[in-house]
């Protein structure tokens, strides 16, 4: 098993060039079997992520390979429709590819994605969008069959801006005749970069980042070369890292307007913060406010994916600050292994009660869920002495090297096969 060993360390500091989004790219793989002519995603992270959604793309039929940073997908060959169920459970983005095998094949079956320690992940609201489109879907047990034969442009009001059934909708959507409109659509710029990727293969969509996106299905769409956007969870988890060491960091290759309630929120714990375009500077005060009330919320609300992170840097805080995580219904499974590391976390429901402590220290601890075992990471690294990280396969799934990363401002990052 490996494991990563962290040595808490002084302050951090240094450049750091952000990886791809892990979000945005996953939908635009899912995406790309759209078209039977090549299509080129350049600059994929080297995540585990990214490599199981190659397997399913292979076990589809379609040629997925890695060359260099750009992973280069043919669907001609695509001969299957369903996503083997063992791949589904490793991977939620595995029900990404719902919407593009029903946009392409006009059927599609797909087993109940996996779920993870964050919640139950459901998909009942892909469901429902893809009935207002005429698709014929039944259930058996955990698997449901899609049929796409008649599929048409349908309007689609989402009870709920979930960002998977927005992604699913758009791209089942893309091919199939007459016009499409999704109203209470996820705005997220993962959303964005998957309307852009689809009008780079000579899609018709609009509206994407609004709330109401709209799609006229158009007969076939062509391939194409694509850089997705950068990772503003990345971004956001090395900005915290740098300010719980009390350093600086300055991030290239990032989007300011991403993660602008993240700023905001670090401003409040009196960092020095300069935003210019796709840099970021980030200086650590001699002393780090906590956090007022921190809620999560969807697009352009606070990150959920971001809550984690954030809980480790109020841990040391000065004061008590109080996050409510809105968006998944468990995501605080990563307080306890925080504790043990010596944080005053209470959790109720969906809100943490974090008092910070002067120090935190070191302890053998374990990766729930990805941006969970990222907030381990950043706490051991102001922790006294050395914190070692089990079941790390959690945070390989998102994070590109986040050891090599984070050791080249300073940190002290091994991994261990045990
Ligand atoms: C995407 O997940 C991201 N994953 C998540 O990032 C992110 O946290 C989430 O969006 C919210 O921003 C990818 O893009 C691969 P949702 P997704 O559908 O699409 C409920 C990370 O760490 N819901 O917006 O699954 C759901 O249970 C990951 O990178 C339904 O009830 O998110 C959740 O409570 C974690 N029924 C909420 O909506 C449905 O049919 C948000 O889910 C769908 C969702």
């Amino acid at each position: 098993m490996e494991k990563l060993i962290v040595k808490g360390c002084g302050k951090l500091s240094g450049s750091i060039s952000v990886q791809t989004s892990k979000n945005a790219v996953l939908p635009i793989l899912a995406a790309s079997i759209l078209t039977e002519e090549k299509v080129v995603i350049r600059n994929c992270p080297n995540i585990t992520d990214v490599d199981n959604m190659i397997k399913i793309l292979r076990s589809l039929g379609c040629g997925a390979e890695k060359q260099g940073g750009a992973v280069i997908i043919e669907s001609a060959g695509i001969n299957k429709t369903d996503v083997p169920a063992e791949l589904a459970k490793e991977l939620r983005s595995s029900v990404f590819l719902l919407g593009s095998v029903l946009g392409r094949l006009k059927s599609a079956v797909v087993s109940q994605p996996g779920g993870c320690h964050i919640g139950k992940r459901p998909i009942d609201l892909h469901i429902k969008g893809l009935r207002e489109l005429n698709v014929r879907i039944e259930d058996y047990g955990e698997t449901h069959y899609f049929d796409g034969g008649n599929i048409k442009g349908g309007t689609v009001r989402l009870d709920f801006p979930s960002v998977g059934a927005t992604e699913n909708i758009m791209m089942a959507a893309a091919l199939s005749r007459g016009k499409t409109v999704i109203i209470n659509a996820a705005k997220e710029p993962e959303i964005v970069d998957l309307q852009n990727f689809i009008s780079a293969m000579g899609g018709k969509i609009f509206g994407a980042g609004s709330g109401t996106i709209e799609i006229e299905g158009v007969e076939k769409l062509h391939g194409c070369e694509y850089t997705p956007i950068p990772d503003r969870i990345a971004a956001g988890t090395y900005l915290a890292a740098a300010v719980i060491t009390g350093g600086e960091a300055e991030l290239f290759n990032c989007r300011c307007e991403h993660i602008y309630p993240l700023i905001v929120k670090f401003r409040e714990t009196a960092c020095y913060v300069e935003c210019n375009n796709d840099k970021i500077y980030i200086k650590s005060p001699k002393k780090l406010n906590c956090f007022n009330a921190i809620e999560t919320e969807p697009y352009p609300g606070f990150p959920t994916d971001l809550q984690a992170p954030v809980v480790s840097l109020a841990s040391v805080a000065d004061g008590t600050s109080i996050v409510t995580e809105n968006v998944f219904e468990t995501r605080f499974k990563y307080a306890e292994e925080l504790k043990k590391m010596g944080a005053d976390i209470i959790v109720r429901d969906r809100t943490a009660i974090v008092r910070g402590v002067k120090k935190l220290n070191g302890a053998p601890v374990s990766a729930n869920d990805l941006r969970g075992g990222a907030a381990l990471i950043i706490a051991a690294l102001a922790a006294e002495g050395k914190t070692e990280i089990s079941e790390v396969r959690h945070i390989d799934r998102g994070y590109d090297d986040i050891a090599g990363v984070l050791n080249a401002l300073g940190a002290d990052i091994r991994r261990v096969i045990t």
